[in-house]
């Protein structure tokens, strides 16, 4: 295990097979409809990529970035786009791809920005979920793991852009950002 690592929470076999099961119900959920990964820079990227090669079906992929937390440990409530999408959503069925949903407050303004571009429907699908947080900010419709309070790295997260290589998750030791 790396040494900046309390624990490992999801080990990289477990995170390979929940995904193929959460790829296993997309397939179902959206054949025949027009199906859009967007992961959300740069968390997401790790998590789409896994993720895709189990849908069985014809995909378009594109990526946004957005910035909500900087270099610290909580969100600050701002979101910023940072890169925008490449083409045009209008008609599509998207499907928003996101490392961890903590507060709910990043999806929320996206999903509502997006909705203003004429997709044919928004749902979302990330890999973490806090347990606590106020589901009534946004709903998410397919989860990988739901998670306690804790700062964690790993397969997409980061803390100060660093970790996201590891191919497990794990809780970060405070002393690293203390
Ligand atoms: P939200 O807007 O509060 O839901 O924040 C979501 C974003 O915060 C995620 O996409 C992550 O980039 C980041 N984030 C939240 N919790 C963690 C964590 O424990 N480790 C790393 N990044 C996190
Ligand atoms: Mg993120």
């Amino acid at each position: 295990m790396h040494q900046d690592f309390e624990n490992i929470l999801f080990s990289e076999a477990s995170i390979q097979k929940r995904t193929k099961e959460l790829a296993e119900a997309i397939t179902r959920d959206y054949e025949g409809k027009n199906l859009m990964l967007l992961c959300i820079l740069k968390g997401g990227v790790f998590f789409m990529s896994d993720l895709s090669k189990h849908i069985s079906l014809p995909i378009e992929i594109d990526f946004m970035a957005v910035s909500s937390y900087g270099d610290a440990t909580k969100s600050s409530g701002v979101v910023r786009i940072i890169k925008d999408l490449d083409r045009s959503i209008e008609g599509k069925d998207i499907l928003l791809i996101e490392d961890i949903v903590d507060s709910g407050l990043t999806l929320k303004y996206l999903k509502e920005n997006l909705m203003q571009r004429g997709p044919k429907s928004i749902k979302i699908c990330t890999l973490l979920e806090r347990q606590k947080r106020n589901k009534e900010i946004i709903s998410v419709d397919y989860v990988g793991f739901e998670v306690a309070e804790g700062f964690l790295v790993g397969y997409g997260l980061d803390y100060a852009e660093k970790y996201r290589n590891i191919p497990y998750i794990g809780i970060l030791k405070p002393s690293v950002y203390a």
